[in-house]
C-alpha cells in the first residue's frame, strides 16, 4: 500500500502542469453543464427580465442558434442537442465505462506491439487518443466534485447505487489496461529508440495520475480496494525498475 501511495504522489509531483490546467478545464465543463446559462443567454437576447423555465427553453433555442455567429460562441449550437432533463453530471461508473470502451482497442494495439511495428510514429497517435479519452474523463470527474454520493456512485443503468468495490473493479480494470500497455511499450522499445518513447509515456503517466487523483478524492475507501486489483500491474512497474517507470517518474 505504501509503495502505491508513493507512486501516486510521485505521479502527481511530476505533473504540476496537468494539475494546474485542471481548473480551466473544470470551468469549461461548467459552462456546458450549466444549462441555466442557456436560459440566461436567451433571456438577455430577448430582453425578457424574468427567468426562463426549462419548458420554455426548447423554443427560444432557435434564438440562441441565430445568435451563435453574432456572439462568436462557435459551437454553442451543440447545446441545442442536449437533453435538458439530463443535467446531472455523469457518474464515476458512466465515465469509466466510457473510458474503458474507448481505450481498450488502443491499449491492445500497444500491448501487442511487435518489433516490426514498434515505432514512435506508430504509437504516438495511439497514445494521443488514449490521453484524449483520459483527459475528457478527468474533466467529467471534476464536475462531480461536491455532488451527492448518489450522483457520484450512480450506476450505468438502473437505480441501484454502486458499491465502492464495484467502482474499484471498474477503475482497476482501466488502470490495468493502461499500465499493461505502458509496460509492453517499455519492453518492446529497446536501445536508442527507447529514448524517443519515454517522454510520451511520461506524459501519459501524468494524465493517468490526474485521473487517478480525482477519482480517489471522489470515492472514499477506493484506494484500499483498488490496491489488490492493481497488484499484478504494480509488480510489472516494480520489475521495470530504474530503467522503466521509475525514470518516467523522473527518479
Ligand atoms: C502490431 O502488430 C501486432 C501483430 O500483428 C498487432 O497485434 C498490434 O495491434 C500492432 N500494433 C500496432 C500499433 O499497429
Amino acid at each position: 500500500m505504501h509503495s502505491f501511495n508513493t507512486l501516486s504522489i510521485l505521479f502527481a509531483a511530476a505533473c504540476s502542469a496537468v494539475t494546474s490546467a485542471a481548473p480551466i478545464l473544470s470551468g469549461v465543463t461548467g459552462v456546458v453543464d450549466g444549462l441555466p446559462l442557456v436560459g440566461g443567454l436567451v433571456d438577455t437576447a430577448t430582453g425578457a427580465t424574468s427567468g426562463l423555465g426549462l419548458r420554455q427553453v426548447s423554443e427560444p433555442l432557435a434564438v440562441v442558434d441565430d445568435l451563435t455567429g453574432e456572439l462568436g460562441l462557435g459551437d454553442l449550437t451543440d447545446l441545442t442537442n442536449l437533453d435538458l432533463r439530463a443535467a446531472a453530471p455523469q457518474s464515476v461508473a458512466v465515465i469509466f465505462t466510457t473510458v474503458q470502451t474507448e481505450i481498450t482497442p488502443l491499449t491492445e494495439q500497444l500491448t501487442y506491439l511487435t518489433a516490426a511495428n514498434a515505432t514512435v510514429a506508430t504509437i504516438t497517435p495511439i497514445i494521443g487518443q488514449i490521453k484524449t479519452s483520459l483527459t475528457t474523463a478527468t474533466t467529467s470527474l471534476q464536475a462531480l466534485v461536491g455532488q451527492q454520493v448518489s450522483v457520484i456512485l450512480a450506476p450505468v443503468e438502473g437505480t441501484v447505487t454502486l458499491a465502492v468495490s464495484d467502482v474499484a473493479t471498474l477503475v482497476g480494470g482501466v488502470l490495468t489496461l493502461l499500465l499493461t500497455a505502458v509496460g509492453a511499450v517499455l519492453k518492446v522499445f529497446v536501445g536508442d529508440v527507447k529514448a524517443g518513447v519515454l517522454p510520451l509515456l511520461t506524459d501519459l503517466g501524468c494524465t493517468i495520475a490526474a485521473l487517478l487523483k480525482i477519482v480517489l478524492s471522489l470515492v472514499s475507501g477506493l484506494l484500499a480496494l483498488l490496491l489488490p486489483i492493481l497488484a499484478p500491474v504494480l509488480s510489472i512497474v516494480a520489475s521495470l525498475g530504474a530503467t522503466g517507470l521509475l525514470s518516467i517518474l523522473s527518479l
